[in-house]
């Protein structure tokens, strides 16, 4: 397969950067090629703006798209930010999934414009797993992110990984990157859970 990796975060010295590598480590190690959009180093605009409302697809916009079209895979790493996306995978997700392209309803999530993609959140969090548990964090996570918005784009079968414990001991960084590293070596192919949808032009009345 052809994996899309997506990181975002500043410093190449971060956990998440780290995390990301391991991940695509694994990937490599399994076959498949391999492609990183590095959203800071490349300065991506995560502004929603005029011409996006207007569903104009600007030339940023459109080479993610065309980063997406030739993946089999993708796998989006960001850190945990106020239980939510930072502002860059906001506005990544935002513009470049757009409606008419990724999507064209919003009443079924697994009916999506897009071919199946195996899909992957790798989210490096401060927080432990028994704070994030306890509190429900997760669970509601998952249904925002992994039952939700990713359908609609197609993503089949899709998993989120909380990497817990990410600001913790050396020992406790050691085994999350070692799980990044093991979910990229087991990547499972897509499959057809989510209907695709064949766009048709619209009827002239
Ligand atoms: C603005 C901001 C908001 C954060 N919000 C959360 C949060 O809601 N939950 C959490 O567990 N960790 C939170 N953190 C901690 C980050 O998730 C943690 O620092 C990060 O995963 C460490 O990875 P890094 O080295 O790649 O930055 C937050 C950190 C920052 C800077």
């Amino acid at each position: 397969m052809h994996v899309l990796t997506v990181l975002d975060h500043p410093d190449p010295a971060s956990f998440s950067a780290a995390a990301a590598r391991q991940f695509m480590a694994g990937a490599q190690a399994a076959g498949h090629t391999s492609e990183l959009a590095d959203l800071h180093a490349e300065g991506f605009d995560p502004r929603w703006t005029l011409a996006d409302a207007n569903g104009e697809t600007s030339s940023d916009v459109l080479a993610e798209q065309d980063r997406i079209a030739r993946a089999d895979a993708i796998c989006l790493v960001f850190p945990l930010f106020w239980w939510g996306m930072p502002s860059m995978t906001k506005g990544w997700v935002d513009r470049v999934w757009s409606w008419g392209w990724a999507y064209d309803q919003l009443d079924d999530r697994e009916v999506s414009l897009q071919r199946p993609r195996t899909g992957v959140l790798l989210i490096p969090a401060g927080a432990r797993s028994d704070e994030i548990e306890d509190k429900g964090y997760g669970q509601s996570l998952d249904t925002a992110w992994t039952k939700g918005t990713f359908g609609y784009f197609g993503w089949s079968p899709r998993h989120m990984e909380l990497l817990c414990g990410a600001t913790g001991s050396f020992e406790r960084r050691r085994a999350l990157l070692d799980r990044c590293h093991h979910i990229g070596l087991t990547l499972p192919t897509p499959t057809c859970a989510t209907r695709q949808v064949v766009r048709t032009q619209p009827v002239q009345n």
